[in-house]
C-alpha cells in the first residue's frame, strides 16, 4: 500500500502470522527502464531472496500503461529475484489516472490484455505474472471483460477491490462480484475490500464464495487479523491479541523506522499506523493523541519506553 505498508511495515506484520505473501508498493513505471535503485527502495527485500524476516514472499507491483515499457520494467524486476510480477489497475488517485495509471486503465480491456501478454511474454516462465484490479471505472458493467482480458492475456491470480474508482473506499465492497468474476474466469480470485475482522471475513466469504482474500487495512489496523483468519480456516480460534501483547511489535517498528527513516519522517510514519490501529485499540487513541503534535524522535522514544543507544548518549 503505496506511502503505508513499506517493508518495515511488512516486516512487522508478516511476522504476526497468517500472511502467505504480501505485495510491494506500486512502482511506477512511464517511458523507461527503472534502475535497479528504484526497484531496491520499494522493494528492499530484493537484497534479501525477495522474502519478509519471516520468510514471507515479497511480489513486485508494477503500474503503467505502456505494454512493452512495463514488460522490459517486469523482465527486469524478475530478473533481481522478484517471485512474481503484480500489475496494478486499481489506483483511484486522480495524479496515477491522469498519468494513464492504475483503475483508468479498466475502461480498456483491450490495452489490459495487451500489457498482460506482453509481460507475460517478457517474464520467465517459472516466475508468476498476477493482476489486481477494481470492478471498473464508474460502473461495474466491464468487470467481466476486464478479468477475462487479464487473464485470457496471461494473469494467474487476480486480486479484485469490490468496487469501483468513483467509489473510492467507500463501504461497502460489493463481494457478490468477487463470485462472478470468479465464476467467469479460470484462475484463482481473491477477494478484497471492507474486510476488517473475523465476522468480516467469514460475511465475505459466504457473499464471494472466495477461499482466497486479500487483507488492506484491516490488517494494518489489527495486525493479528491474517493469523486469526488462518487459525478460523483450520476450525481454530485464538484469543484477539492484547495492546500489552502488541506493544513490543509497535516498538520494534519504531525502532526500524529510527534506523531507515529520516527523522523528519519517521514520527509521520508512526502517526499514520497508530492512526489505524485507533480502530481497534483504545490504547492507540490514548497514545495517538499523546503523540500528534510530536516530532521529535528522542522524546518518542521516552513516550514509548524505547531505550535507545542515541538516548543514552544524549543523556551523557
Ligand atoms: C494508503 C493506501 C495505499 C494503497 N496503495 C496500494 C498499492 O500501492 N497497490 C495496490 O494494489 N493497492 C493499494 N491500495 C489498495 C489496497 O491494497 C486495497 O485494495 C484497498 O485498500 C481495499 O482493501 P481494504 O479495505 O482491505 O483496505 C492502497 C490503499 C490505501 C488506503
Amino acid at each position: 500500500m503505496e506511502g503505508l505498508v513499506d517493508e518495515i511495515l511488512r516486516d512487522v506484520l508478516t511476522r504476526m502470522g497468517g500472511v502467505d505473501w504480501c505485495v510491494t508498493e506500486f512502482i511506477r513505471v512511464s517511458d523507461r527502464l527503472l534502475p535497479q535503485s528504484s526497484f531496491r527502495k520499494l522493494a528492499p527485500e530484493l537484497r534479501s531472496g525477495a522474502v519478509t524476516r519471516a520468510g514471507t514472499p515479497v511480489r513486485v507491483q508494477l503500474l503503467g500503461s505502456d505494454p512493452v515499457c512495463l514488460a522490459d520494467n517486469a523482465a527486469y524486476a524478475s530478473s533481481l529475484g522478484a517471485p512474481a510480477i503484480d500489475l496494478n489497475f486499481g489506483c483511484p488517485a486522480k495524479t496515477v489516472n491522469k498519468s494513464r495509471g492504475g483503475a483508468i486503465l479498466l475502461k480498456e480491456p483491450e490495452l489490459l490484455h495487451a500489457i498482460l501478454c506482453e509481460v507475460r511474454r517478457a517474464v520467465p516462465a517459472h516466475i508468476p505474472v498476477t493482476a489486481k484490479m477494481r470492478l471498473g471505472f464508474d460502473s461495474p458493467d466491464s468487470a467481466i471483460d476486464c478479468a477475462r482480458a487479464l487473464v485470457d492475456g496471461g494473469a494467474e491470480q487476480l486480486v479484485v477491490h469490490a468496487r469501483t474508482k468513483v467509489e473510492g473506499y467507500k463501504p461497502p465492497a460489493h463481494w457478490e462480484w468477487i463470485a462472478r468474476v470468479q465464476e467467469a474466469v479460470s484462475v484463482p480470485v481473491y477477494a478484497n475490500g471492507d474486510i476488517w475482522s473475523l465476522a468480516d471475513w467469514r460475511r465475505c466469504r459466504e457473499v464471494s464464495g472466495a477461499e482466497n482474500i486479500m487483507l488492506g487495512r484491516g490488517l494494518v489496523s489489527r495486525p493479528d487479523l491474517a493469523r486469526q483468519i488462518a487459525a478460523a480456516k483450520q476450525g481454530l480460534s485464538i484469543p484477539d491479541m492484547s495492546w500489552a501483547g502488541f506493544q513490543p511489535t509497535l516498538v520494534d517498528f519504531w525502532q526500524q523506522a529510527r534506523g531507515k527513516i529520516a527523522p523528519r519522517y519517521a514520527p509521520g510514519r508512526l502517526k499514520q499506523w497508530l492512526a489505524l490501529l485507533t480502530r481497534n485499540y483504545p490504547e492507540a487513541v490514548v497514545l495517538f493523541s499523546a503523540l500528534r503534535r510530536e516530532n521529535d524522535c528522542a522524546r518518542i522514544d521516552a513516550m514509548l519506553g524505547v531505550d535507545t543507544g542515541i538516548q543514552t548518549a544524549a543523556l551523557g
